[in-house]
């Protein structure tokens, strides 16, 4: 997305620290985030992971709003993985239940703000009351037209992979596709993402650098920034400083570099 003459306020409101952007700078069409950290900043405190995790929704709020702010058009949030079951059985009813409080706490102020919530991940194990809350949700902001709010929920890149594979088996079998007619457009479809543009820019907090089976397929092509930041700690600085990195790389595909206008 390119963008006229865009300004990245460093600190809040002050104009003085201001960083205009100029035509070259881009902001990523779709950010996606590994939010990362939430167990270490509680511990570090001498706290219980979870008031990491309680903390981890206010950082959620900023970051949506912010994203918004800038002119994100989807920010995918990894809020649960295919693997985060292996944890103690208390932290991951506590996990479940965040889903429900940050729709509680702040769902009135998404629908306002036009956000569009939206959920991607196998449903099959995530407990009713969980479900309930984010189905209201995306039926209430179904028809908002702002920043899609996506959250990665009981999510796993394997999984998603395996399914779509299956599905597309299944309708082979029934004669509905040729086998040779698969190709990388027809196995997106079956993704969990169909209709999102693939991630510009992940980003991952609380220091560790690796992906743990997040949109691996989608991510083929997509800018990697990892900060040492916990995600409690991390602030709408911190997502215009992993954007104004992003608008400096220069993105290939694998070709030489573009001579389109405004890129570097
Ligand atoms: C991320 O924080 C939240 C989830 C994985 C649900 P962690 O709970 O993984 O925090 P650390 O990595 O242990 O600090
Ligand atoms: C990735 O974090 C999953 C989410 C943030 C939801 P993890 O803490 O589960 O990742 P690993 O175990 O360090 O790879
Ligand atoms: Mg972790």
């Amino acid at each position: 997305m390119m963008l006229g003459k865009f300004s990245f306020l460093k600190n809040g409101k002050s104009e003085k620290k201001e960083q205009v952007f100029s035509d070259a700078h881009r902001v990523p069409e779709h950010v996606a985030i590994i939010m990362d950290g939430n167990g270490r900043w509680a511990q570090r405190r001498g706290l219980p992971r979870i008031a990491g995790h309680r903390e981890a929704l206010k950082t959620i709020k900023k970051i949506t709003n912010e994203a918004q702010r800038l002119g994100v058009k989807v920010l995918t949030l990894y809020a649960f993985s295919t693997e985060n079951w292996k944890r103690p059985k208390t932290e991951v009813e506590f996990l479940m239940k965040l889903p429900e409080q940050f729709l509680n706490s702040y769902l009135v102020e998404l629908i306002e703000n036009n956000v569009q919530v939206r959920v991607m991940g196998d449903m099959a194990r995530i407990p009713a009351h969980t479900i309930r809350a984010v189905n209201q949700a995306i039926e209430k902001t179904k028809k908002n037209s702002g920043l899609v709010l996506n959250f990665a929920l009981n999510y796993g890149s394997h999984a998603e992979i395996v399914e779509a594979v299956r599905s597309l088996v299944r309708d082979a079998l029934d004669h509905k596709i040729e086998p040779d007619s698969i190709d990388e457009q027809l196995l997106s479809e079956r993704m969990l993402s169909p209709l999102l543009p693939d991630p510009d820019l992940l980003i991952r907090t609380g220091g560790e650098i690796r992906l743990s089976n997040f949109m691996l397929w989608q991510m083929a092509y997509t800018e990697l920034y990892f900060t040492e930041i916990y995600w409690p700690d991390f602030s709408e600085s911190d997502l215009r400083t992993a954007i104004f990195e992003f608008s400096t790389r220069q993105r290939r595909y694998g070709g030489i570099k573009e001579e389109r206008n405004g890129d570097k």
